[in-house]
């Protein structure tokens, strides 16, 4: 029988607002904000024994496209949503095994608030937190703060210190440090009780944390690094990796790639788990799962404009600006084993007869198709169909599991999956049937 895999739920792209205007909408257009959606996310997610649900964030609303928020917010994307360290406790309230991860950026909290969020969380969950890392992806972020915005490579090595000082906060409480002795009267022992007195290039923090010991020591840390500076961050500090790159090749170069990097850090590579981010269409038979396929396709959110409108909110460059039947324009970088830059666009690509394609054709082209929503490998057919799918891809790349999503996040999709698509993969043993452990990181570790 074949190894098991991992299964994670990205709720991204500004999760809440995604399916308000879908024929299986329920009740989203008008309660969106509203816990009942995402409790019931974390319920059907944990009956399908996923090891975790991660919530994107970023902290503006995006006007890149044409220098105006129109498109983006007529869809909706990025905005409106919730704030994930609010929303994520809720998810924990209705579970008690399912991992809640967080994104919070480290251009946005300050090290100590940061330490003491992600504590708490692993506290109130009964040691399930993690923490999706990020740096912040656009100028916008540094303007509704009010502070300088680094260009990427600064803020990846900010976040080097910022990872640093934080794991010494939660370090700052030894694990027995709470006694509760009733006869002597003392909670905590102040001995097992440390400052950090950090002084570093970019940070300084007395500490200790007023916040105990967590759980699991420390939150799971997810990542989604893609460029050589993010992959390298990620090799050192994470116990989770998102892979995005398109189709198996790209995967395995990724995946070989990350390796390497464990070993030069000296880590294992077995230490940080490799998921592929993935869209499974789902169907009653194969033929009406591919005509589904062919259908959201032409959602709003796959469409020409819309490429271009997340192209110009993730590479800072106004896509509006270039003739769509001209040559692509020669602003990105050139992609580095199968996966783009952050600051890039797609790849210049050749049409069969050598001429270079122009930007409509290289965005309606499946390498276009990132930015129409990322998806490693194509999944489509009936739940059975997908499940050996899904367990041959992960047979061929290697790597440790798969992180779902959908730009139309519907309780139809979610129920597709978690009573369709996972019991076809347990019955194949593909995932698991039940949660050995209590703590996230134990569950994540045990294959
Ligand atoms: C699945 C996935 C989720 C991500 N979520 C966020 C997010 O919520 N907020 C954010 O600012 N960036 C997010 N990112 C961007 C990554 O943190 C990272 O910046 C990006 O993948 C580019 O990698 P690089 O920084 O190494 O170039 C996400 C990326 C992926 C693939």
């Amino acid at each position: 029988m074949a190894n098991p895999f991992h299964l994670g739920w990205f709720l991204g792209n500004g999760f809440g607002v995604y399916a308000w205007d879908d024929t299986w909408r329920g009740t989203q257009a008008r309660d969106w904000y509203k816990p009942a959606f995402y409790q019931d996310l974390a319920r059907s997610l944990e009956r399908a024994c996923f090891d975790f649900v991660m919530l994107e964030d970023g902290s503006f609303v995006p006007d890149g496209y044409g220098g105006s928020s129109e498109l983006y917010l007529k869809l909706p994307t990025a905005s409106p949503k919730l704030d994930p360290a609010v929303t994520i406790p809720l998810m924990s309230e209705v579970t008690s095994r399912l991992g809640l991860v967080p994104t919070l950026s480290t251009s946005e909290y300050p090290p100590f608030l940061l330490a003491r969020l992600v504590s708490t969380l692993d506290h109130i969950s009964e040691g399930r937190a993690g923490w999706n890392v990020v740096t912040s992806r656009t100028q916008i972020t540094g303007e509704n703060f009010g502070t300088h915005f680094p260009d990427k490579e600064d803020r990846y090595a900010i976040a080097d210190e910022y990872i640093e000082l934080v794991k010494k906060l939660w370090n700052s409480w030894e694990r027995d440090a709470i006694i509760a002795d009733l006869e002597r009267g003392v909670f905590a022992d102040h001995t097992k009780v440390h400052r950090v007195d950090h002084v570093g290039e970019h940070f300084r923090s007395r500490g200790p944390l007023n916040a105990p010991h967590m759980p699991q020591g420390e939150p799971v840390i997810v990542q989604a690094g893609q460029s050589p500076t993010g992959r390298q961050f990620a090799a050192k500090n994470a116990d989770a990796v998102v892979g995005i790159g398109n189709g198996v090749e790209a995967l395995k170069a990724y995946r070989d790639d990350l390796s390497e990097r464990m070993l030069s850090v000296g880590r294992k590579p077995a230490d940080l788990k490799l998921m592929y981010l993935i869209m499974p269409v789902l169907g009653e038979t194969n033929e009406e799962a591919q005509e589904r396929s062919k259908r959201w396709k032409q959602f709003r959110q796959f469409d020409l404009e819309w490429g271009l409108a997340l192209a110009s909110k993730v590479s800072g460059i106004d896509w509006s600006k270039f003739e769509l039947d001209e040559p692509m324009p020669d602003v990105m970088q050139v992609k580095k084993d199968g996966v783009w830059q952050e600051t890039a666009a797609p790849p210049k690509q050749y049409n069969p007869d050598g001429t270079e394609m122009t930007v409509r054709q290289t965005f309606e082209s499946k390498g276009g198709g990132q930015f129409r929503g990322s998806n490693s490998v194509e999944f489509v057919g009936t739940p059975d169909a997908v499940a050996g799918q899904m367990g041959e891809a992960m047979e061929e790349i290697g790597g440790d599991g798969f992180l779902l999503q959908n730009l139309y996040v519907t309780r139809r999709y979610v129920s597709e999956i978690c009573d369709g698509l996972i019991p076809e993969l347990q019955r194949r043993g593909l995932t698991r049937t039940g949660y050995t452990n209590e703590h996230f990181r134990d569950n994540l570790k045990e294959f």
